[in-house]
């Protein structure tokens, strides 16, 4: 199928490019680069065998994304291009909405207008907010997130589903994710935060490169195995993957919408990253413990059995294959993608 990847230039978008083109699919990229770097696409080139097609496009321009699709004969959509960092979602709330639920809108009415009827949309477990019961299953209904950012994922859900139920065909996959991190085997592209990384991996990665100096672990009181917050980390070559299968399941679906976590069905606390990252680097991660991170939860992770007996899928890649691929971005690549 040729399919839109909208924030096809980003982390996952980039690593599921990859993914669609070895599974014969044809991949065309939208992005704007807000959190992306052009010098990405000739890396996905050299590594798919091919060239992709890249059209630089902000996505809450109405007229600019009805052109795109006029043009684009697209078969398919998956949806990543959004802002994704949670504590600047909850100092920008305004601009987080506006960017994450109009570049949607935008996309859905060209889909329309234009006839493409499937679409797969990156989710997080973040919309499982703080009451559901771990490990998170797909049928808890009460949604809602945290912080604003989670917010427009819970917002974005619930317009899909209703914009599936009432156009003839459609069929759409929300993929909730629980941790993605790691980075293809190459060490050609990987994850490259703009800033000070929020997330645990990209910071423990750059402290064993050298560009930071210590990690603060955010609490070691947590009622886990040792005390560290526990996360369903999850390889992105895994979550490409997860992404191929469904949108090649999509036809077969029986409703309109559905939601799939795709996680490992496991938990790992911050030390245990810390230490598989050492041994991985062959690096020293020097960390101070610090107070906890306002809003972040003990433990999260999935209860993975949808993905598996729905979509013929599972993640494959260990903790230690994150650490070790993540390693070889970064050490390959200490200033990530040039500017
Ligand atoms: C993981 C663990 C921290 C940094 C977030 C978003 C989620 C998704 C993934 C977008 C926690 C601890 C972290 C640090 C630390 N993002 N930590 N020191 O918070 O589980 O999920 O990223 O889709 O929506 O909420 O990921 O990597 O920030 O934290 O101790 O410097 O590492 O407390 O236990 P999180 P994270």
């Amino acid at each position: 199928m040729r399919v839109l990847v909208t924030g096809g230039a980003g982390f996952i978008g980039s690593h599921t490019v990859l993914a669609l083109a070895a599974a014969g699919h044809d991949p065309v990229i939208a992005d704007n680069f807000s959190n992306s770097k052009p010098s990405v696409l000739p890396r996905i080139e050299e590594l798919a065998g091919r060239p992709v097609t890249l059209h630089e496009v902000d996505l809450t321009d109405t007229a600019a994304t009805d052109a795109l699709f006029a043009a684009g004969g697209f078969d398919a959509v998956i949806h990543f291009a959004g802002f994704k960092a949670v504590g600047e979602s909850v100092a920008k709330p305004a601009l987080y909405y506006r960017n994450n639920i109009d570049s949607t809108l935008s996309v859905l009415d060209a889909m329309v207008k234009h006839g493409v009827s499937r679409f797969v949309f990156s989710s997080s477990a973040t919309v499982y907010g703080e009451k559901a019961p771990v490990p998170y299953r797909e049928d808890w209904e009460f949604l809602e997130a945290t912080n604003p950012y989670g917010q427009t994922k819970v917002m974005i859900e619930r317009i899909l589903t209703d914009v599936a139920a009432v156009n003839e065909g459609w069929k759409v996959a929300l993929l909730r994710y629980f941790n993605p991190v790691g980075a293809h085997a190459s060490g050609r592209i990987g994850e490259d935060p703009n800033g000070i990384p929020n997330n645990l991996m990209p910071f423990v990665s750059q402290v064993a490169v050298g560009r930071r100096d210590r990690l603060t672990v955010f609490g070691d009181d947590y009622p886990t195995s040792d005390g560290t917050g526990e996360r369903d980390y999850i390889h992105v070559v895994d979550l490409a993957a997860g992404h191929v299968a469904a949108l090649d399941h999509l036809d077969a679906m029986a409703t309109p919408a559905r939601a799939f976590n795709l996680g490992t069905g496991t938990g790992t606390s911050v030390l245990q990253i810390v230490r598989a990252f050492e041994a991985a680097s062959g690096r020293p991660i020097p960390y101070d413990v610090g107070p906890r991170r306002a809003g972040d939860l003990p433990t999260s992770y999935a209860d993975a059995t949808r993905a598996r007996e729905e979509l013929g899928w599972t993640a494959k890649l260990s903790i230690e294959d994150m650490c070790a691929d993540s390693w070889r971005w970064q050490s390959n690549n200490p200033e990530g993608f040039p500017s």
